[in-house]
């Protein structure tokens, strides 16, 4: 059995988006419904937090400096302030943003949800600044990620139980050809992702207790067990990119759940064989 470290009691509300920052070896993530950019130099075990007004809800490291966000509705540039680019479903008041990554080419790509009903939708924000709508009809927006050779990107809908899988045209970010990739039978719904060196598919168990490995072909490959049910996002990362951090949530528990939980919420990490791939910029 693999082992899993408990790195950091942080206790996120919904610990959501690690990234892995190669350049400052620190990792970054967000607890979404606590309005807070989390970071964690593991070298010298320094953790900030910063809060912010709004949800932060996905975010990417931007090449110019700072970083790209997706807010509760809007897409965001924050280095010292906070720029909204562009406000989204603003007419669907239970729609916030979720999930997000940048793709190799530098385009940010972040999905809404609405648990209840079908109305999300999956945006591409540009190097322009531009956004276009990609996917509609999506329920949880959820772990977004491409294939090393870039002609795939997965995509995942939560309350689904689905990644799907896309054709994906670098040079244009054009998605064609959907398909079901993965479809979850056993325990939780499938929530943050990605993908390592290999292109084998870390996918994160909300609700099962685990991270599960699958092969590109879409075969279970292998799962790590953890500690805690509500179990979000992961990111390769650390000095050789072979350290896989998790992310947790303690969203939903009542009082005594959350004592019955006292890990959920923080951090985790796994050290597994197969690196990841260096986090791409945003270029806009
Ligand atoms: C969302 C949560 C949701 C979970 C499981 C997360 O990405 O932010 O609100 O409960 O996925 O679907
Ligand atoms: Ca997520």
């Amino acid at each position: 059995m693999t082992d899993v470290e408990h790195v950091l009691a942080v206790n996120c509300e919904l610990g959501e988006g690690p990234i892995w920052n190669v350049q400052e070896q620190k990792l970054y993530w967000v607890d979404i419904l606590q309005n807070t950019i989390h970071t964690y130099q593991p070298e010298r075990q320094i953790h900030q937090a910063i809060e912010f007004e709004d949800h932060v809800c996905a975010m990417g490291f931007r090449k110019k400096g700072g970083m790209v966000l997706a807010t509760r509705k809007h897409f965001a540039m924050w280095d010292d302030d906070l720029q909204t680019v562009e406000e989204l479903e603003f007419d669907l008041k239970d729609n916030r943003f979720n999930d997000g990554a940048v793709d190799r080419q530098g385009r940010f790509w972040a999905g809404t949800m609405n648990p209840s009903s079908p109305t999300g939708s999956l945006y591409r924000l540009n190097h322009d600044l531009t956004v276009e709508k990609m996917v509609t009809g999506v329920t949880i927006s959820n772990g977004i990620g491409w294939s090393p050779d870039n002609t795939t990107m997965y995509f995942t809908d939560s309350p689904l139980c689905v990644i799907y899988a896309y054709d994906f045209d670098p040079p244009t970010g054009s998605i064609s050809n959907k398909r079901v990739f993965i479809q979850i039978g056993d325990a939780g719904v499938p929530d943050g992702l990605t993908v390592d060196s290999e292109g084998y598919i870390w996918s994160a168990r909300y609700g099962g207790a685990k991270v599960v490995r699958y092969s590109p072909d879409g075969k279970f490959d292998r799962e790590i067990a953890l500690p805690v049910e509500k179990v979000t996002s992961v990111a390769l990362g650390g000095p050789d990119l072979t350290d896989l951090y998790i992310t947790s949530a303690w969203e939903g528990y009542t009082e005594v759940e959350i004592q019955e939980n006292p890990m959920a919420g923080d951090l985790f990490r796994a050290v597994v064989e197969v690196p990841g791939l260096p986090e791409p910029y945003f270029l806009g």
